[in-house]
């Protein structure tokens, strides 16, 4: 782990490999640790795999809104000196960012890469249900966020239960979820709730786009990613059976070989 530090708030990064770069960026409220599963890949990518602001190791300032967390995005890659164009590939919250990264900063951005996200802002009562769980997290702790989020993350048919490696994932999402400081879980709430609606900015996206969602995702469903999919002038998508809302954890082997499939076909 290498700890950089950008203009207001210090960031824990992983970088392994070489090649094209790949920055990969968890879900709320997770770590770099949810991409473990991806390092495989380092054997063909360049892989860039922070902590966002707040979160894991990072420590530091809470985050204050998506559009910030996608400038960090391109302060670490100024800081590890990578400056050709990434591929941007980001899970549910971190899908957010990745898309603030290509609207903000397209000329930085080689390919962008989905995953269990949507493009759409929050409704009404999403926001409402984020400020209640807010105050929740204020007043309990972050248990309450492990023991409301948790069962939904994973798949929930008898064969995706079946998974041996299912307690362990379960229990490093639970672990990963009460580590994160209550300060962090309550601004990034904030933040989620107040992102913008991503559709029109999505119609200008040039680079090419891979857009990945679990077959049984509770959270973002596949038919979030199949708008997404109508919105992109130029995009593929993959839906993965027996996967919920975290796919590249859920499924590794899928996902890495799909990632590679996009890369040699439409990026190299
Ligand atoms: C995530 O997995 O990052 C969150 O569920 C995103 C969200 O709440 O919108």
């Amino acid at each position: 782990m290498q700890q950089i530090h950008l203009r207001d708030t210090p960031l824990a990064v992983h970088t392994r490999g070489r090649g094209l770069p790949l920055v990969l960026l968890h879900g709320f409220p997770l770590d770099h640790g949810m991409w473990s599963g991806q390092e495989p890949l380092a054997e063909h990518l360049r892989l860039i795999v922070p902590d966002q602001r707040g979160f894991g190791a990072s420590g530091g300032a809470e985050p204050e809104s998506i559009p910030q967390l996608a400038d960090d995005v391109i302060g670490l890659l100024d800081e590890v000196h990578v400056t050709e164009p990434a591929i941007v590939c980001g899970l549910s919250m971190g899908g957010y960012v990745a898309q603030h990264v290509a609207a903000r900063h397209p000329e930085r951005v080689r390919a962008l890469i989905l995953v269990d996200t949507r493009l759409e802002a929050d409704t009404p009562e999403a926001r409402a249900a984020r400020r209640d769980l807010a105050g929740a997290v204020e007043r309990i702790g972050q248990e309450i966020v492990a023991e409301a989020m948790v069962p939904n993350l994973l798949a929930k048919s008898a064969a995706a239960r079946a998974d041996p490696r299912r307690p362990a994932i379960e229990e490093d999402l639970r672990r990963a979820i009460v580590a994160t400081p209550v300060a962090t879980i309550v601004a990034a709430l904030a933040a989620l709730g107040e992102r913008p609606d991503m559709v029109e900015p999505m119609r200008r996206v040039q680079a090419p786009v891979l857009l990945v969602v679990g077959a049984e995702d509770a959270i973002t469903p596949p038919e979030c990613l199949e708008r997404a999919q109508g919105v992109f002038p130029d995009a593929r998508l993959l839906v993965v059976p027996q996967c919920g809302h975290m796919t590249p954890l859920e499924a590794p082997a899928t996902f890495n070989a799909a990632v590679l499939d996009f890369l040699r076909s439409a990026v190299r």
